[in-house]
């Protein structure tokens, strides 16, 4: 371990994981465990913004737990655990609430996306998701933060509570993290609906998951959103067909993309064929990952393991910092 350049990124437990989080998280996650020390968590207390029973929390943390897996996370290389099992989080969060603004956080984009789809339950937690969120990043003091482009801007608060800190009490003493993908953009994927990206709760149909079964995915890809096609040469092609193409970039063959390019620009192109083409495509992409969760689905006693032992590591991380944390904000240490 060491010197190795320290990554940590989490996903909401909120439901199956899908195409957007496998190719802008989780791929990344995957190479990362092979050269960093990583700690990848499942953000069990971000979750809680809405309300879940405690039934269907617990469900859905060992759902993703057993994607994780399943996409090839390593437990023996990469630390993987809950967030809520470390309180350290949580304390961190609240000396960093301290330092954070009404204002600022009431600009977050994904904060007024939510208070405008959600009015009716727009709480504290909500509105302080960034300073959580830098509590789990800079907890392990991590320089890179692999995310998809939704997280941008909270990556950008990270960055600022993490500076806000330093300049308040000790220079230096936080890293300050980069958001990251190896594609070295950060990656937007967009959804089967027409426009805008691809997410659990962007309603029915608009997101491939990898525990989708062929019969399923192919009914979603060929009820995606399309035109009635192009009228003339090399047109630019209306957001709908532009994400039907972008999500064949991640899952088909160049040559085959090529071949429904060149299509479109003459204007041969039948949408049901490239719909076929895709969803095949992604019924090939996401087999591996089918026959792993229901391996791992079976084996209870791993996944408690694979709980137990990423806890354990993550707090040895977790309390070293949040003693010098309290120390150097002038509370007593724990140890
Ligand atoms: P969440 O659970 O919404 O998404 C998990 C990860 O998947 C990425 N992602 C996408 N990437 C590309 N295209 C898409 N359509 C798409 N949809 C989702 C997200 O960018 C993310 O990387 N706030 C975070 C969870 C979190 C976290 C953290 C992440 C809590 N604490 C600390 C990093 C570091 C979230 O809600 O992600």
């Amino acid at each position: 371990m060491g010197n190795k350049e320290i990554v940590v990124s989490g996903i909401r437990p909120t439901g199956n994981l899908h195409l957007g989080n496998y190719f802008g998280a989780i791929k990344n996650f995957v190479k990362m465990q092979e050269t960093s020390q990583c700690y990848f968590f499942i953000a069990d207390y971000h979750s809680l913004t809405t309300h879940p029973t405690p039934g269907d929390l617990q469900k859905n943390v060992k759902q993703v737990l057993i994607e994780y897996l399943a996409a090839g996370l390593d437990p023996e290389k990469a630390t993987l655990y809950l967030q809520s099992d470390l309180p350290e989080t949580a304390e961190l969060y609240l000396f960093l609430n301290m330092n954070a603004y009404l204002g600022e956080l009431e600009r977050v984009t994904t904060f007024k996306e939510k208070a405008r789809k959600q009015p009716n339950n727009v709480n504290a937690g909500l509105l302080t998701y960034p300073t959580l969120m830098a509590a789990d990043i800079i907890i392990h003091k991590a320089a890179k933060v692999p995310v998809g482009k939704d997280q941008e801007q909270n990556l950008e608060m990270t960055r600022t509570y993490a500076r806000r800190f330093n300049n308040m009490y000790s220079k230096d003493y936080f890293p300050i993290p980069n958001a990251y993908n190896f594609g070295e953009q950060l990656v937007k994927i967009p959804g089967l609906d027409g426009s805008g990206k691809m997410g659990k709760s962007e309603g029915e149909g608009n997101a491939i998951f990898l525990n989708d079964d062929p019969k399923t995915l192919r009914k979603k890809v060929m009820r995606a959103v399309t035109d009635s096609g192009p009228t003339e040469n090399n047109q630019k092609k209306p957001e709908a067909i532009q994400n039907l193409f972008t999500l064949m970039k991640v899952v088909s063959k160049q040559d085959i993309i090529s071949q429904f390019d060149d299509m479109y620009n003459d204007c041969t192109i039948r949408y049901g064929d490239l719909k076929k083409q895709l969803a095949e495509d992604m019924v090939i992409f996401t087999e591996p990952f089918r026959e792993k969760i229901s391996e791992l689905s079976a084996n209870e006693d791993y996944i408690k393991k694979v709980m137990n032992q990423g806890a354990e590591k993550a707090r040895e991380s977790a309390q070293k910092t949040i003693n010098e944390v309290r120390e150097i904000i002038g509370f007593r240490k724990y140890h």
